[in-house]
């Protein structure tokens, strides 16, 4: 149906062998391709970190959340423009959710100046979002947080293995959340990574991941364990061998299907340039280096998304928005949300184009030239 669609799995011969070698060992829940998929996303990311892989982002944010007893009486903060998982999880455990807006329009990512203005008595966490894969002001939000007494989470949901200053996101502060979701850089299908440097928050991330038990069914099997302790309440988020598989070839691919995005957006930038109704955000941002998890653009007021969506699939190109304002769905109606006025604007004028690994800088071409004629109603 479509020509060119929004993602592409970066798939080949080897996921497939990689699940059918964990089929034929006979071995199928987590055990010891988890363990190795677990060290070797760690060693990317630096060293001293306790990864823990789980069955999907939005566990690992639940997880984040509860091992550091965030609950009622209590005000997260997260960014206004990001998915509902993030708003999810905080109204999951109790706690209040209050919003940052946007740095700027052309930096989406919430700073430490638009986290500040939303800080209370009761604020105990900051949720940050390094969105479409392009980080955070880091250091400015870790002195916020430290200064304010504040617990940091990072949800790298978009971003594994970009860098702030040359550190890499999710491990600046207490716990970093990685989504291995199908459409992610490092797609497993469903699947998560928790990250902390701190021994006693990766003691409770381990607990919660599986029933607070202190033995693994692949120890008992292995005959290292008995029976089991249940050291604390938990819950079952466990990731399986065959994700993990998948997990592990992905990882040795990510690096260069990271670079091969960035080539993409700046053929993208370079074609798009001249189109007046678009503007291209995140552009000669200092001290980052972005891993592109999608090509987010911002449509000027007078162009109506929704005729474009429509117009952009009459040619075959699919696109996306990241993403609606939670003000606007039926849960958190009741909520009171604050508002964050940049947030929303971008949220009614963003448009999300294709962006994958293997796409094609003719592809780009062909969405480029779609989108200039379109907006200049010569498709009709
Ligand atoms: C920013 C962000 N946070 C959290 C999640 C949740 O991850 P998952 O779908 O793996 O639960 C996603 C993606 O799906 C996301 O884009």
């Amino acid at each position: 149906m479509w020509k060119v669609q929004l993602f592409k799995l970066n798939y080949d011969a080897q996921e497939s062998e990689a699940v059918k070698d964990v089929v034929d060992s006979g071995w199928i829940t987590m055990g010891e391709k988890t363990k190795e998929f677990e060290s070797k996303f760690s060693n990317m990311l630096g060293n001293n970190i306790y990864a823990t892989a789980v069955s999907s982002g939005t566990a690992s944010l639940h997880m984040a959340l509860l091992g550091l007893g965030i609950g009622s009486g209590d005000e997260v903060i997260i960014p206004a423009l990001t998915f509902v998982a993030d708003i999810n999880v905080v109204k999951m455990v109790g706690a209040t959710p209050v919003l940052a807006d946007c740095s700027s329009y052309s930096n989406w990512n919430i700073s430490a100046e638009t986290i500040k203005t939303q800080i209370t008595p009761k604020t105990k966490a900051v949720v940050v979002v390094h969105y479409g894969g392009y980080p955070c002001e880091m250091d400015k939000i870790v002195t916020l947080c430290k200064r304010r007494g504040l617990y940091l989470i990072e949800d790298v949901a978009h971003a594994p293995d970009a860098k702030y200053k040359g550190k890499a996101c999710g491990t600046f502060g207490d716990y970093g959340c990685f989504s291995f979701f199908t459409n992610k850089n490092l797609s497993v299908g469903e699947g998560g990574m928790l990250i902390t440097k701190n021994k006693q928050l990766a003691k409770r991330a381990r607990e919660f991941r599986s029933h607070g038990m202190s033995a693994l069914t692949l120890d008992r099997h292995r005959g290292r364990a008995i029976s089991y302790n249940v050291s604390n309440v938990g819950l079952n988020y466990r990731i399986d061998e065959m994700r993990s598989a998948i997990g592990l070839v992905q990882l040795k691919k990510l690096k260069d299907a990271n670079r091969k995005r960035g080539y993409l957006v700046d053929r993208y930038i370079k074609k798009l340039s001249s189109i007046k109704e678009i503007s291209i955000p995140f552009q000669n941002i200092k001290n980052i280096e972005p891993v592109y998890h999608i090509f987010p653009i911002l449509l000027s007021p007078n162009i109506d998304r929704v005729w474009l969506i429509n117009r952009l699939k009459r040619v075959g190109i699919q696109s996306s928005i990241h993403y609606p304002i939670f003000k606007e769905f039926t849960a958190f109606k009741d909520l009171n949300l604050n508002s964050a006025p940049i947030a929303e604007d971008i949220a009614r004028r963003e448009l999300t184009l294709p962006l994958y690994p293997t796409m094609s800088f003719s592809d780009i071409d062909y969405i480029s030239d779609s989108l200039s004629k379109i907006l200049e109603k010569e498709v009709v």
